[in-house]
């Protein structure tokens, strides 16, 4: 839940995270090694209105103090996405507040737009200062879902340059994980594991072919090369391919070569885009839960050399309600008020969008 001030403005002149709730579906979904569709349509529908009612004790308020409301409106698990819309618009309608309908991967990015730093210990409560980055930007957001870069004009003029032609790169730490045994979500153990590796052992291609353009991206190839590997050293397995059985240092070294191949692809794409299109930029923006990895953080700060940098906080890299309402503002200040259930219109390959009037 988010107060801003200054509202209208381009951007707000402080904001305040007012209730900072994020309920968690990971173990319902970690038998399975990831996310089922149904499982987390029907744990929305048990959980939402407890979190908003928790959302509303922690900010000391009750629903007639709320000004507007922001709901996800897509990309993403088209039930999750019902459950949330129908409630948000139930809610507004209600309440006689405009309904905000939101792009999660841009929402994404939203926090890197309005502070450096956030903490849900300290910072819920109080007044942040909000420091713009410099535009024009040049931001890659990479999550479970997604992996795309885009060249951002102001908070709302955005033109996507890639997009990955199969899987997201944190699928990807995923569907590895589960081939090593690891739980889901898999980016986090991945990491973890590969902190034991020596290196070198095993390697894993990182640049791609011609007929990707130099801005998109392909975890499809990476994630057979790693099957094809496990394949050799766990000869005999079933059609269940598993290397959960190898030894944990193979399994360590699998990990930091696949980690360091994934997280080469993203710098060298960056790198592409550094010296192409994207040359004039003066801050690289990062968001997304994959934003979250350490070793990524380091390289990628690395790749765009003298250019400063903005990771999500590390609290607001995986998918929260906190970076919708902050995508909701600069929605609002741009008088850009989307209502569900309209398509939401995507970023054109070619321009800055049109936005609706
Ligand atoms: O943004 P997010 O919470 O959800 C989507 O919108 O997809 O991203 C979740 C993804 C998962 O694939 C997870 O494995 C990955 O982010 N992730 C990481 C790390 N933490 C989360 N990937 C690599 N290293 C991490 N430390
Ligand atoms: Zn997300």
């Amino acid at each position: 839940m988010l107060r801003c001030e200054a509202s209208g403005a381009a951007f707000p002149a402080r904001i305040q995270v007012a209730a900072h709730v994020v309920e968690s579906q990971i173990e319902a979904h970690r038998p399975f090694g990831g996310v089922v569709p149904e499982i987390a349509a029907r744990d929305h529908l048990t959980r939402l209105d407890p979190i908003v009612r928790a959302a509303m004790e922690q900010a000391g308020i009750d629903a007639s103090a709320l000004s507007e409301i922001a709901v996800t409106l897509g990309p993403g698990l088209i039930g999750a996405l019902m459950v949330g819309v129908l409630y948000g618009r139930g809610m507004a309608l209600g309440l006689g507040i405009p309904l905000h309908g939101i792009n999660h991967v841009d929402a994404h990015l939203a926090p890197t737009l309005l502070i450096e730093s956030f903490s849900p210990v300290r910072d819920v409560g109080t007044w942040l200062q909000v420091t713009p980055p410099e535009f024009p930007a040049l931001a890659l957001t990479v999550s479970g879902g997604h992996c795309q870069m885009s060249l951002l004009r102001s908070p709302v003029e955005r033109r996507i340059l890639g997009k990955t032609r199969d899987d997201a790169c944190g699928e990807s730490f995923d569907k590895v994980a589960k081939l090593l045994g690891l739980p889901y979500p898999g980016g986090p153990e991945i990491e973890v594991l590969a902190r034991q590796a020596r290196g070198g052992r095993f390697q894993f291609p990182m640049k791609l072919g011609p007929s990707l353009g130099p801005y998109e991206f392909s975890y499809s190839g990476l994630k057979t090369a790693v099957l094809d590997e496990v394949r050799k050293l766990a000869p005999g397995s079933s059609w269940r391919l598993s290397a959960a059985a190898l030894a944990d240092e193979l399994k360590a070294e699998l990990a930091h070569a696949f980690q360091e191949a994934a997280i080469g692809q993203l710098c060298l794409r960056l790198e592409n885009a550094l010296a192409g299109e994207a040359a004039s930029v003066r801050s690289v923006l990062v968001a997304g839960g994959v934003a979250a990895n350490a070793v990524f953080r380091t390289r990628l700060a690395e790749a765009a050399g003298s250019l400063p940098v903005r990771f999500a906080p590390l609290s607001l890299c995986s998918d929260n309600a906190t970076m919708i309402g902050m995508q909701a503002y600069f929605q609002s200040a741009d008088g850009w008020i989307q209502h569900p259930f309209p398509r939401y219109p995507e970023s054109s390959e070619t321009g800055f969008p049109e936005r609706p009037a």
